[in-house]
């Protein structure tokens, strides 16, 4: 039944592009007719090299067209950028990739905040992780095996084999809820890292086992729990109704590196005074501050504005804030009501370059108006404890924050 469905589309789409590429032929053989003086050039007298390029070119056009459009509609639009893609204006990837080296070499290592904040970490998507799959995950200076057991649930566990140092995720085989190492296969237990198995062994020795990290799953994404005093999860990560049950459906994101430290990105909320400044040249004016910031007769007709409020809760949410952004474009004179999403979106990569760029003083000059930063400030030191890992005892190019 189903192929006799799909056949039948099939042949309606045929004749359609068949109706639409031969009016195409007639109408282009006519024009050829008129400028060579030729009253009858119908289909059939044309050479063969112009039934060849337009109708199979235009058939070729035509289906590039249909699969563009599935493509918007039916898969999610994923823009992934690199390092080298935004935040350094003009120039080539060569010359960013030299500008990265050179910011690693110059930026002060001392003068960081601890390089890991205690709290969750998104690791993976959901949909990434179907049942006995495993994928190897590097971030937090560590290397973790996130994988999905038979009971559906997430375990993650140092990817890092303790017997001979394997990377488990790579060529590891989910068995049950356990995950076995492709090296000699010994069997870990994904609820609490403990050895079950040794293929070779008599006896599973009491020290076999690996570290375990706590996880979860929420709005379609797997976190793992860091902590530098390896205390238990302290919170849970708030539940997005919308994505929960299936009302904000995948329809795709945005995904920047970017050269710098982790807490520079929520600090941009409580920063408003760059709102006013950054965020407000036209967005037509790009990425680019040395062209976004300059004056353009032509593009300075319009320009955004903002306004915001940055707000830590109160307890037993004192490690979340919120933030608050109302935006409008004023446009000679009016202020028409707008989409701001795309405008986010495309604003956040101007925050990118001065990102990637700049350095994070401890001592910041700041003014009566700055008041919100030092108080983001204190309110984000909750997360740092007394054996947070300095940027000391990590490689100098590690981006993996
Ligand atoms: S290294 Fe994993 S079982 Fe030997
Ligand atoms: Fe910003």
């Amino acid at each position: 039944m189903i192929f006799y469905i799909i056949r039948g589309m099939y042949l309606v789409l045929l004749n359609s592009v068949d109706f639409i590429f031969g009016n195409i032929i007639e109408v282009g053989h006519q024009k050829i007719a008129n400028n060579f003086g030729v009253k009858n050039f119908y289909h059939g007298e044309a050479p063969f090299w112009f039934d060849l390029v337009l109708f199979y070119g235009g058939q070729a056009i035509f289906f590039y067209i249909i699969w563009k459009l599935y493509q918007i509609g039916f898969t999610p639009l994923d823009r992934v950028q690199d390092l080298t893609d935004v935040g350094w204006g003009d120039g080539s990837k060569r010359a960013a990739a030299n500008r990265i080296r050179e910011i690693q070499r110059i930026r002060k290592s001392n003068e960081l905040p601890p390089v890991y904040p205690n709290g969750w970490f998104a690791v993976a998507e959901s949909r990434n992780i179907p049942k006995k799959q495993v994928i190897s995950v590097s971030c937090l200076g560590e290397t973790f095996a996130v994988f999905r057991g038979d009971d559906g649930k997430i375990n993650i566990l140092d990817a890092f084999c303790p017997h001979m140092g394997a990377n488990m995720a790579v060529g590891g085989v989910v068995k049950g809820n356990c995950l076995e190492c492709p090296f000699h296969g010994w069997l870990f237990d994904g609820k609490n890292g403990v050895c079950s198995h040794i293929p070779y062994a008599k006896k599973v020795p009491d020290f076999a086992k690996v570290r375990r990290w706590p996880s979860d799953e929420r709005n379609g994404m797997v976190f793992v729990w860091y902590d530098a005093e390896g205390r238990p999860p302290q919170w849970t990560v708030p539940a997005i109704k919308e994505i929960e049950n299936g009302e904000y459906p995948y329809r795709g994101r945005t995904e920047h590196k970017i050269l710098a430290h982790i807490q520079e990105i929520p600090e941009n909320g409580s920063d408003l005074a760059h709102l006013g400044h950054l965020h407000t040249p036209n967005i037509m004016k790009g990425t680019d501050l040395a062209v976004a910031l300059t004056a353009n007769k032509l593009l300075d007709f319009i320009h955004h504005e903002w306004d915001g409020v940055w707000k830590p809760l109160e307890a037993p949410n004192e490690h979340r804030a919120e933030v608050t952004l109302s935006h409008s474009i004023p446009m000679f004179g009016f202020k028409p009501k707008m989409m701001d999403v795309h405008v986010r979106a495309e604003q956040v990569e101007r925050d990118i370059m001065i990102w990637n760029n700049k350095i994070f003083p401890t001592k910041p000059m700041f003014v009566a108006e700055d008041k919100l930063i030092p108080r983001f400030r204190r309110w984000y030191s909750q997360f740092y404890s007394k054996n947070s890992p300095r940027f000391g005892g990590f490689r100098k190019e590690g981006l993996d924050w």
